[in-house]
């Protein structure tokens, strides 16, 4: 097991598009195996490559419904959406604070595996949210730029989940 470090807000990394996925090599498999490592040690619904300092496009993320979450989506990409929700959102490379953002209430992802396999993934309200958000890491997006109203302080009350 290995956790690796968050790259924070002020690491131009966070900013930067992250490149297609061409063949899954050893270091390809650690690094997925650190990410849902580290995603499970902090607590979060879902951690993009580039928030460890990789810019691959590949993510990971689980919102907590039964199997068979986590998800490993490689190369992702939406290919159906609808509806609306508006909720609060947070993101491990931006401690200590969340917002309102408004994301797709469904979405259809075109995915591929850890074995470069392509697969559909049909996703909605907080699973949907997440995918959503990571999608935004993989293009140099952070969730702050969509945030309705003010960015809020984390209080010791709120346990908000992040991504
Ligand atoms: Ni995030």
């Amino acid at each position: 097991m290995a956790i690796r470090n968050i790259r924070e807000i002020g690491d131009d990394i966070l900013f930067k598009v992250s490149k297609e996925v061409t063949m899954i090599t050893p270091r390809t498999k650690i690094l997925i195996k650190d990410m849902l490592d580290t995603m499970y040690e902090i607590d979060g619904v879902g951690l993009s490559a580039c928030q460890v300092g990789v810019l691959k496009r590949i993510f990971v993320v689980d919102a907590g419904n039964e199997e068979p979450e986590p998800y490993v989506l490689i190369n992702p990409r939406i290919i159906e959406s609808n509806g609306e929700q508006t909720g609060n959102e947070g993101c491990l490379s931006v401690p200590g604070k969340h917002g309102t953002v408004t994301r797709p209430n469904y979405v259809k992802v075109l995915a591929y595996d850890e074995k470069l396999k392509p697969y559909e993934l049909e996703a909605t309200e907080l699973l949907a949210r997440a995918i959503c958000h990571e999608l935004d890491h993989l293009d140099g997006r952070l969730y702050i730029e969509r945030v309705e109203g003010e960015l809020r302080d984390n209080t010791e009350a709120s346990e908000d989940d992040e991504e």
